[in-house]
């Protein structure tokens, strides 16, 4: 079934396929950006309490909201956005074709986050295939929630043997296992989980028992990730790729801190972080674009760049009629060993 007969709503193609019952059990809940999402019950467990000011969401053992609603911006920017930054088949089945349609059609004001999940999976697997053509064959997503690179796997699908190792935490983790059985998404044998909590748990020891080859190079993601750790928990993240082998690599991103935030922009940002600690998922770690690569090579990088949101903006968004832009405030780095 195509995706544009999975639906049927409102301003969108409509689907000969009209919505199920019994799927139309919708939940109003905050999302990512802190807007308006309309989801199935069938993740309305993911909202569900324990929720707090302080950051317990996940220790308590609730998957993150903030995964879905990251995974929602993908499925919709399949449906709407055309042309799309980034391809992913799979994105509207793991959330569910009714979940996605229905945000299309209610929420107008989530484009700039929109652009910035599209973007920076896009990115990823831009430096991805980069590293892959060098001879990298493994990549390790850290803070995988709903990404479904790991089950379209294009670089195992061509014969390259590339290894994928999704890292999350363990109540996410579990979480996403579900979504994919229910949405009939077998993972591929490349593709390996990894339960971790970067705040309690060592990567590199969690990595190695499964199956993470340490004296061969890796391509690591970070996305959407770096906000909700300490900074403690960031730095060391960071250390252990920087002491990967020679020719890994990562790609992770960022956003400015509320303090270069003015005008619309903060008040914006100042009712997501309410959003987000409201969720139990509140946002801690902060980054300057000018200051990043100086960390990266002071964690043991030996290269760094940032892609600034206006960088990003020219190379993914530039020649598009519908104004589709990456947000001022976000933006991406890369380091390599
Ligand atoms: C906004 S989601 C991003 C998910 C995915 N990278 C994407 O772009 O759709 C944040 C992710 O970080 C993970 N995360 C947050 N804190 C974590 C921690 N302490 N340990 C492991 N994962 C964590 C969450 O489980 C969630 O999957």
């Amino acid at each position: 079934m195509s995706v544009s007969r999975c639906w049927n709503v409102p301003g969108l193609p409509s689907g000969s396929e009209p919505v199920r019952p019994d799927r139309r059990r919708w939940l109003r809940a905050g999302t990512a950006a802190g807007t308006l999402a309309l989801l199935p019950g069938g993740v309305a467990d993911v909202l569900a309490l324990p929720v707090g000011p302080t950051g317990a969401r996940l220790a308590a053992g609730t998957p993150s909201s903030t995964a879905l609603g990251a995974a929602v911006q993908r499925a919709v920017h399949q449906i709407v956005d055309h042309p799309r930054v980034l391809d992913d088949p799979l994105a509207v089945k793991i959330v569910g074709a009714e979940s996605a349609a229905m945000q299309a059609a209610v929420d107008r004001r989530s484009r700039g986050l929109r652009a910035y999940v599209a973007m920076r999976s896009r990115h990823a697997e831009d430096r991805l295939a980069e590293a892959v053509a060098r001879g990298v064959r493994q990549y390790v997503l850290l803070g995988a929630g709903l990404d479904t690179f790991g089950c379209r796997n294009p670089h195992e699908a061509s014969g390259l043997g590339l290894r994928v190792f999704e890292v999350d935490h363990p109540a996410t983790q579990a979480w996403k296992r579900g979504q994919l059985a229910a949405a009939g998404i077998v993972p591929p044998p490349s593709l390996t989980f990894v339960p971790v909590d970067f705040e309690t748990q060592r990567l590199e020891d969690r990595l190695r028992d499964s199956g993470f080859d340490p004296r061969q190079p890796a391509f690591f993601s970070m996305l959407g990730v770096v906000v909700y750790l300490t900074e403690d928990a960031m730095n060391a993240t960071l250390r252990f790729v920087a002491s990967c082998a020679t020719g890994s690599g990562i790609t992770f991103s960022f956003t400015l801190p509320p303090s270069r935030l003015g005008g619309a922009a903060l008040a914006s940002r100042e009712r997501s972080m309410a959003a987000m600690a409201a969720l139990g998922e509140p946002w801690l770690t902060f980054l300057e674009p000018e200051t990043v690569p100086g960390r990266l090579l002071a964690l043991g990088f030996g290269t760094a760049a940032v892609l600034t949101s206006e960088q990003a903006n020219r190379r993914y968004f530039g020649d598009r009629a519908d104004g589709l832009r990456v947000p001022a405030s976000s933006h991406m780095a890369d380091a390599g060993v």
